[in-house]
């Protein structure tokens, strides 16, 4: 913690994640343009939203990501060495996980997430429904340095990280999470990653502006947070969500728009928006087979497999760890 992030903790008697989210809104709402880190969507009722936004017919990257697990998951336990740790990067819902899990051979399964309760119920239903595997649930920030738990450390090692949630950063963290994954996993792992794919910029655009407003709840639930825990007086009216296609730079782009000149205090400070000014809340990254494979060839792995549904909407990629 820095030393602004420090005082704030000790004025206002915060843990450590609510100085955390505190430094990072204070900040991005003085950059220009204004911005937000993603990651604070995920309350529990952000996490709920964006399990809804899942089964939503606009949002086709859940379902298709399923099918190609669905369809290839005999191909995936052909390649995966017998016995080893399959770890999971964050733990949302376990469809995708319980694919892999019936079809392949795992000696043990590692979740990592950040919030412990959840992964702890979702490591007891597991438990109880794959009675001969060992279920290490690690609560970690899993784009850090982790350790895996000692009873794995003998095992070959397989990565997964579905649900292209690699396009929520940017290139360059991309880059980054990936060779740290590889350095948590060591020599000789493998990795299945999910990567959503470009496409044609009417469905990408629906996808993130729905019909019946789930996303824009989700986009909104970020000020609904800094108005309960840090003291904030957003006007939830006087902000409307956008999503556009930056076609330049590969990214869906989340945007909270204000709908009038307005000034909103957060934790003593103010803040001030012009008529249309945006706070840009997540970008989501879509990629080309190539550049996907480039930048895993560019991070450490090796590409050796890749497998998309046959509308070329979703990719499921295996990689092993390159010297
Ligand atoms: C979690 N992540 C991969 C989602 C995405 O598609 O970028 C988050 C999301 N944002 C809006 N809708 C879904």
């Amino acid at each position: 913690m820095n030393v602004h992030a420090a005082a704030l903790a000790k004025a206002h008697r915060f843990d450590d994640r609510t100085s955390a989210f505190a430094q990072d809104v204070l900040e991005g709402l003085s950059l220009q343009p204004k911005r937000l880190p993603p990651k604070y969507f995920y309350d529990v009722a952000g996490s709920e939203l964006f399990e809804q936004i899942t089964l939503l017919p606009e949002y086709y990257p859940t379902r298709t990501e399923l099918g190609i697990l669905r369809d290839r998951a005999k191909e995936i336990a052909a390649i995966v060495p017998q016995g080893a740790a399959l770890v999971e990067f964050g733990a949302g819902s376990t469809t995708k996980v319980r694919l892999l899990l019936s079809e392949c051979d795992f000696g043990a399964y590692v979740p990592v997430d950040i919030s412990g309760d959840f992964l702890n119920a979702q490591a007891r239903a597991l438990r109880a429904d794959f009675p001969g595997l060992d279920v290490y649930p690690v609560t970690a920030d899993f784009t850090a340095p982790f350790a895996l738990p000692a009873g794995v450390k003998a095992m070959p090692k397989v990565g997964f990280f579905p649900g292209s949630t690699l396009g929520n950063f940017e290139p360059h963290e991309a880059c980054g999470f990936l060779r740290s994954a590889r350095k948590i996993l060591g020599e000789g792992a493998q990795m299945i990653i999910g990567v959503d794919l470009e496409k044609d910029e009417r469905v990408l655009v629906d996808a993130y502006n729905d019909a019946a407003g789930i996303t824009a709840r989700f986009n909104l639930n970020v000020l609904v947070r800094i108005n309960a825990e840090l003291g904030g007086n957003f006007d939830l009216k006087a902000f409307t969500h956008r999503a556009i296609y930056n076609r330049e730079r590969h990214r869906i782009e989340m945007h909270l728009i204000s709908r009038k000149a307005q000034t909103v205090r957060v934790l003593g400070r103010s803040f001030a928006f012009r008529s249309g000014e945006t706070i840009h809340t997540e970008s989501s990254y879509k990629y080309s087979l190539d550049r996907f494979t480039g930048l895993a060839q560019s991070s450490g792995w090796k590409p050796t497999a890749s497998w998309t549904d046959s509308g070329g909407m979703f990719s499921v990629h295996a990689l092993v760890a390159s010297d």
